[in-house]
């Protein structure tokens, strides 16, 4: 049987959470990563402020179906009243728990005192959490946090300790620093102090891309419960892998076909959430439809002409070739 862990009251299976991630991980993306197996889901990050000024996209950000479940909302923002009125606009699409973004690197987020900037203030960051969870009530609050800003500032350990006197119910820890963006390796060993500086649960972030590295998390980490943000690209049979694993069963990896299938009912997926005509919402399924294709033969050709696809039809003749010259080859997953 596979292990869990509780956030606040619900239930989360010990394998592989979907991390959050702006841009990617929409609903089509989570909606697929949970049908392979993903533990739970966490929005892309919506801005506090923005949401309490205009509602413009909040209804498509926030916006919750039940196969995403169980799914947070993430906010980010450094003022705590926004914080507080925010979360009373997304308690009303019933998140299953609140998170603050406090690891986005990104200039336009940090100069607004948000994202990873909250690192460099832990009195504020108190503040933003404890402003949360008493808006939440009876939401869990959890923080997304990094390693610290930079090398000669990791302080995830106490920050996590601190957000937990603050009230929140669980951290989850990018373990590179702001100042590395994605660059350099996860370095464990801090996830490994913040699962002992603290008595909430610890989910740790970084380079998780397959079983292997997964345990290598557990292992090494002890942490509650594994991320996965770019594996996870074109590879939703990631968490069905670790899934079973867990559970003691067989796993069998994707054959071509398979993959092309998949891709395409993400594609789908893509095509009726849009409210976009198909050339357009095609745009957004480019690169989903390129990573399915990472890592075969003649894959960089393949991707390239993914960037011009602009009709549905244009995939399906697409992952037909492709399978094709990937049979021809012999390829058999
Ligand atoms: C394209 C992209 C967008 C991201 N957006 C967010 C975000 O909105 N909120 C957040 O907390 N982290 C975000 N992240 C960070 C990821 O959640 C994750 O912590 C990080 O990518 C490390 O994990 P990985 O090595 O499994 O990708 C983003 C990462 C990527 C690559």
């Amino acid at each position: 049987m596979t292990d869990t862990l509780r956030i606040g009251n619900i239930t989360i299976p010990k394998t592989a959470a979907l991390a959050p991630m702006a841009g990617v991980a929409d609903r089509a993306y989570r909606l697929m990563c949970r049908k392979y197996g993903a533990a739970m889901t966490v929005s892309e990050m919506v801005s506090a402020k923005g949401i309490v000024y205009s509602d413009r996209k909040t209804a498509e950000l926030c916006t919750i179906t039940e196969p995403e479940r169980p799914m947070g909302i993430q906010l980010f923002g450094s003022e705590p009243e926004f914080m507080e009125k925010a979360v009373d606009i997304v308690l009303e699409y019933c998140p299953d728990f609140i998170d603050i973004n406090m690891g986005c690197p990104v200039p336009k987020v940090v100069g607004t005192g948000a994202g990873s900037a909250l690192m460099k203030d832990i009195d504020l960051a108190s503040a933003v959490t404890a402003s949360v969870v008493k808006a939440a009530g009876d939401v869990p609050v959890t923080v997304k946090m990094r390693s610290g800003w930079s090398a000669d500032s990791i302080i995830a350990p106490e920050f996590a300790k601190a957000m937990e006197d603050a009230g929140a119910a669980a951290v989850a820890v990018h373990s590179r620093t702001r100042d590395q963006f994605y660059s350099g390796y996860a370095d464990y060993s801090v996830i490994a102090a913040v699962k002992q500086a603290v008595k909430i649960p610890v989910i740790g972030s970084g380079d998780v891309t397959d079983l292997n590295s997964c345990l290598k998390m557990y292992g090494e980490t002890g942490c509650d419960l594994a991320m996965i943000g770019r594996g996870s690209y074109g590879n939703p049979f990631v968490f069905q892998e670790i899934a079973a694993h867990f559970a003691g069963e067989d796993y069998t990896p994707p054959t071509v076909e398979e993959k092309m299938e998949v891709m395409l009912e993400h594609i789908r997926l893509i095509l009726s959430l849009s409210a976009k005509p198909e050339e357009f919402a095609m745009h957004e399924a480019r690169k989903h439809a390129a990573w399915y294709m990472n890592g075969y033969y003649g894959s960089a050709k393949f991707r390239g002409r993914c960037y011009q696809l602009e009709t549905y039809a244009q995939a399906q003749a697409l992952a037909e070739e492709f399978t094709s010259l990937q049979r021809s080859r012999g390829t058999l997953c």
